[in-house]
């Protein structure tokens, strides 16, 4: 039932209330205005301070990017990863999966697998064997095997990827690009994915034959921003080291590669320190068979040595074709059984 006092002010008798009253009402009103300005200032300052303010262990050597997005708000989110959660990353082909499955392998909290080739029914499937799943789509290059690839227009596409035949750098302020990645975020949403990992989001940090600069690259992820976190989707910042201070109040996470190899893990650090995982890769040779040699898991691993920087990084060694086969820097070997009737990229 409803409250006297609510009932009275909506259809109540006298629907002219006094001059006294109204006073009281405008007096109230003024009061839930400061309260939300004074709101709206705090949540300025402290995006503010956490952009510009804290020493992360960053040198100053990148590109100094001029602008800096907003934080969104992203409490309302129903899901985010945590510092150490542990995972399993397989774009090569999805995991098989019976819809009856009692368990996959390995039982980690999330896994990161390509949003075109794995089905809506294999995310329910992880879903209901209480996993999260992280969707990898490429942001930031064009590939020419994908089912939105003849959407890309001429002038939006770049040089080659080093390494990668038949893929290009594209546009990232483009809005035919961002029309494109739009449908891929939404693709995300309607297959249940809690996350998505953008690719190739740091085309300025290389040869890209399109000028793109740090700017660039900071507008896109406040693009992307804005558009999957009203559709509940966790966004991460696939490695781009150079702007991680500009981007982290608006991602939620980093996937990083490579950075024991590249000896740039306090770089990554920052995410740590603002409580955000970092989902760690590292290629080491003689991967992919049965497990690796102690020196070498310890090379990748030891938060003293090479991998100086790294504390609390949700590690994993792959083989660089992102293949079932993973080990966990306590030596575990694992292997998650693939799909290969998918598609193979
Ligand atoms: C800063 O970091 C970059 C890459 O992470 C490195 O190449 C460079 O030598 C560093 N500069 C200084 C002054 O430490
Ligand atoms: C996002 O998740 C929250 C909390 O679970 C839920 O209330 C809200 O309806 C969801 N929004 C969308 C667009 O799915
Ligand atoms: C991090 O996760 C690993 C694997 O689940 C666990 O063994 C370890 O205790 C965790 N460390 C911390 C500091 O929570
Ligand atoms: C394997 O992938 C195909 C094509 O996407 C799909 O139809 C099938 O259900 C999947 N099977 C398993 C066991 O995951
Ligand atoms: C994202 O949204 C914020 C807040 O509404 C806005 O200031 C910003 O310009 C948007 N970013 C892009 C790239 O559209």
């Amino acid at each position: 039932m409803a409250d006297s006092q609510d009932s009275k002010l909506a259809v109540g008798p006298n629907p002219s209330p006094n001059r006294h009253s109204r006073k009281k009402w405008l007096i109230i009103l003024a009061a839930a205005f400061l309260v939300i300005a004074i709101g709206l200032g705090v949540g300025l300052g402290v995006g503010l301070t956490r952009n510009g303010g804290s020493d992360d262990g960053d040198n100053d050597s990148g590109p100094t990017p001029t602008s800096s997005p907003l934080p969104t708000p992203t409490s309302r989110l129903a899901w985010r990863p945590k510092v150490n959660d542990t995972w399993q990353i397989m774009l090569l082909h999805p995991p098989s999966l019976n819809a009856d499955a009692a368990s996959v392998t390995p039982d980690v909290d999330i896994f990161d697998i390509d949003l075109f080739d794995t089905t809506k029914e294999t995310i329910h499937t992880l879903h209901k064997l209480g996993k999260k799943v992280i969707c990898y789509f490429s942001g930031g290059s064009y590939e020419p095997y994908r089912p939105d690839s003849a959407e890309f227009e001429k002038n939006d596409i770049g040089a080659d990827l080093q390494g990668w035949p038949g893929e290009k750098w594209i546009k990232l302020g483009s809005e035919n690009v961002r029309r494109i990645m739009k449908g891929r975020v939404e693709l995300a949403h309607h297959k249940g994915c809690d996350g998505v990992d953008p690719d190739n989001v740091d085309g300025f940090q290389n040869e890209n034959g399109l000028s793109l600069t740090a700017d660039d690259s900071i507008s896109f992820m406040s693009y992307l921003s804005n558009i999957t976190s009203p559709l509940n989707l966790t966004l991460g910042l696939k490695n781009a080291g150079d702007i991680i201070k500009n981007v982290l109040p608006i991602v939620h996470f980093s996937v990083n590669e490579q950075c024991v190899e590249h000896s740039e893990c306090s770089t990554f650090a920052a995410f740590i320190q603002d409580d955000k995982p970092v989902f760690h890769i590292e290629y080491p040779d003689g991967a992919g068979k049965e497990g690796l040699r102690a020196n070498t898991v310890n090379k990748y691993c030891s938060r003293e040595g090479d991998a100086r920087g790294s504390d609390q990084f949700s590690t994993v060694l792959k083989t660089m074709d992102l293949n079932g086969w993973v080990e966990t820097c306590d030596g575990t070997v694992m292997t998650t059984t693939m799909n290969e009737t998918s598609p193979n990229h």
